[in-house]
């Protein structure tokens, strides 16, 4: 039996899946993509490393969880100091406020170039999109820089750490990233698959690669891939 996972037939899949007698590993995955990824327990683990971050808003409502220690956390912005918006600057300033690290200029497959040798416990990278829809070595230009994002990603990882991306789940998305591929190529376990609610995070405003519809505002079904090495 193969499994989709293809956010709005999701339930039905379940449904079948039951109905159908599917083994038992089979169906604990189906039932854990309709489980949310607990950023707040894990961020409260400690270290936690957010890239691409763009306007920091994500990381900003993660650090205001109760019980997560912002001094734990970094968040990066792929864009230079110079190239942030508005949103951007008050959001690194309210996190630095907090106790929380921010840079700026940090390559997600280049970590080392701007974050040193550090290990994280978690490392998140929301909605990741490179502005161009070129093809790369013949894949699309997305799976490319998650791919190289995750292979680099294993030096920044302390024992037990995770990788977490999350992506509108479609099957235009599924396309374009190929997270089981992405895992392959980088050397880890297949992801383990959540549903990611942006509405969880009020403060949370998703912001675009340039000149690209909102990813949150034009769909409804959200993933969060979990990688473990
Ligand atoms: C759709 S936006 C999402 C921004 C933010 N993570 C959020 O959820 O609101 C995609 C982000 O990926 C970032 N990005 C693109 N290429 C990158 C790279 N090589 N390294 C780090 N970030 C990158 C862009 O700068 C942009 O901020």
């Amino acid at each position: 039996m193969t499994y989709e996972f293809r956010g709005a037939s999701l339930f039905d899949a379940v449904q079948q899946a039951v109905g159908c007698n599917a083994p038992a590993a089979e169906l604990k995955k189906l039932n854990k993509a309709r489980q949310k990824f607990n950023f707040a327990a894990r961020a409260r683990l400690g270290s936690a490393l957010f890239v691409g971050e763009g306007n920091s808003s994500f990381a900003l409502a993660v650090a205001r969880l109760k019980g997560v220690t912002p001094s734990s956390i970094l968040a990066t912005a792929y864009e230079e100091e110079a190239d942030l918006g508005d949103t951007a600057y008050d959001n690194a300033a309210k996190l630095l406020k907090l106790g929380a690290r921010v840079k700026t200029g940090v390559d997600a497959p280049c970590l080392s170039k701007t974050i040193g040798q550090r290990r994280f416990r978690t490392i998140i990278f929301q909605f990741p999109n490179v502005a161009s829809r070129e093809a790369l070595h013949g894949q699309n230009p997305n799976h490319v820089l998650v791919t190289r994002f995750l292979k680099n990603s294993r030096a920044h990882l302390k024992s037990g750490g995770l990788v977490v991306i999350s992506t509108v789940d479609s099957p235009f998305y599924e396309g374009a990233f190929k997270m089981d591929d992405v895992a392959k190529k980088a050397g880890f376990a297949e992801p383990d698959i959540y549903t990611f609610n942006p509405k969880d995070y009020p403060a949370y405003s998703h912001q675009n690669t340039a000149d690209e519809e909102s990813a949150i505002n034009e769909h409804t079904a959200f993933a969060t891939f979990v990688f473990s090495a």
